[in-house]
């Protein structure tokens, strides 16, 4: 049996009485995600890559945003591209490779070639084409609608009358300088991809990426290997009391659906940059002075203190995640089925940084968010064990997402559920715009 319903019944909102719930079929239904795909996917600026993945003139690389295999490249006069892989013949992929450089491409089929800025080159049995074949263009490389970047943050959008990244970003663009400015000559993507499945809806590792109050019960493990390894201190905020022992930090509406939840070095498991742990290890110590010294040459003390040591965790409506917590970490999901994701995470990290914070950089970044660290494979345990309880529908209907509902407007703290309630928000808005098309949830 089936109903119709839209994405405005999907979601229980009682402001008056403090009470936030999602229904389970949104995390279920093939209608939801086959509208999730036309409204939202379509319509939104989607992350594609950062600009230091395409450093030099030539240089590719090749992904699937929403499903649509892209080439990102930088062209033979500098300027950023986004093709799609699909060769204007009879469609194969032209690029195979994941990445390098090249000055054409050349499909595998039918041998058509293509400048690195998508014209036709060569089509063999030219003379048995009109003269004034491709003479528009219409055989090039096609160009992804549109594709526009903020602090070498690349995206796309297969909607050609979508508003400006810019405008689409809003309070978010603050957050993307605050990596930015981490470097005077800029960050980079330090190479390696971080690749994997999980099952489970992808709207959930949304929530996953920025819920504040998790760690305690899921990380246990992670935080119990910091107090062994480096005492007390491990898990101490900069004022020296344990983060345990009271909520902290907060969370903000950046607009658009996008939220931040952040702290003023109140995270003792830091970045690189902010300040010396006992856990780097001394050869450190030096290496974060200086690069504290520099910022403040840079930015003054007051703005380099905030590059220095704000953590945060962003959510870019509707799937990328901004991490800067312990190291930067950029992390994007799709779905490939209602219970089904495919995650991709990248680290940024300053393009001049010292060997020594590279490496702490980088065992920060695999030993906790990594595949097989002590965060990630707990979190997507979470996440699947979550999924896998959907199946008790219909009888067991609803999550809640409740927490410091009641007074969102005045405070929202880091350990409240305003962050997802936000993203939420703007799902409903979106999956319902225009003539708010009913799809049809079984029952
Ligand atoms: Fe590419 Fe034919 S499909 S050359
Ligand atoms: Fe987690």
């Amino acid at each position: 049996m089936s109903m119709q319903v839209s994405s405005y019944d999907l979601i229980h909102e009682d402001r008056q009485k403090g009470i936030f719930r999602v229904n389970r079929q949104a995390l279920t239904s093939d209608d939801v995600l086959a509208l999730e795909r036309e409204r939202i996917f379509k319509r939104c600026w989607l992350y594609l890559g950062h600009a230091s993945e395409v450093r030099k003139p030539g240089d590719f690389v090749t992904r699937k945003v929403m499903r649509r295999p892209i080439i990102f490249n930088r062209d033979k006069h500098g300027e950023l591209r986004a093709f799609y892989n699909t060769c204007p013949h009879r469609g194969a992929q032209v690029c195979r490779e994941r990445a390098g450089s090249a000055k054409s491409f050349q499909c595998a089929y039918h041998g058509w070639t293509f400048d690195n800025d998508g014209g036709l080159r060569g089509v063999p049995g030219r003379e048995s084409y009109p003269k004034d074949f491709n003479a528009n263009g219409m055989y090039d490389l096609p160009e992804v609608q549109r594709m526009e970047s903020y602090c070498d943050f690349v995206f796309v959008n297969f909607d050609a009358g979508a508003e400006s990244l810019e405008d689409y970003l809003g309070g978010a663009k603050d957050y993307l300088q605050l990596i930015a400015l981490q470097s005077k000559v800029g960050m980079e993507v330090i190479s390696g991809t971080q690749e994997y499945h999980a099952r489970a809806n992808w709207k959930l590792l949304l929530e996953n990426s920025a819920d504040g109050y998790h760690a305690l019960t899921t990380h246990a493990t992670y935080f119990d290997y910091l107090k062994e390894r480096d005492g007390k201190a491990a898990v101490e905020n900069n004022k020296g009391k344990s983060v345990f022992n009271k909520p902290f930090g907060q969370v903000i509406d950046l607009g658009n659906g996008h939220t931040v939840s952040e702290s003023d070095g109140a995270i003792p498991w830091g970045r690189p940059i902010a300040r010396f742990r006992p856990g780097m290890g001394e050869a450190a110590r030096e290496a974060i002075e200086e690069v504290r010294r520099q910022l403040v040459d840079r930015l003054g003390e007051e703005r380099a203190r905030i590059v220095a040591e704000k953590d945060f965790n962003m959510l870019v409506f509707p799937n990328l995640a901004v991490l800067n917590i312990m190291a930067v970490t950029v992390r994007t999901f799709y779905p490939l089925a209602p219970d089904k994701m495919d995650v991709r995470a990248w680290a940024l990290g300053p393009q001049d940084e010292a060997a020594t914070l590279r490496d702490l950089r980088m065992r920060n970044f695999v030993e906790f968010l990594g595949p097989a660290g002590f965060a990630t494979p707990d979190d997507v345990e979470m996440l699947e064990l979550c999924q896998e309880g959907y199946q008790c529908q219909p009888g067991a209907d609803w999550n809640d997402l409740s927490r410091g509902m009641l007074t969102e407007h005045e405070h929202a703290a880091k350990q409240d559920e305003m962050q997802m309630r936000n993203f939420w928000r703007r799902w409903r808005q979106m999956l319902a715009s225009d003539d708010r098309v009913s799809f049809k949830i079984a029952s």
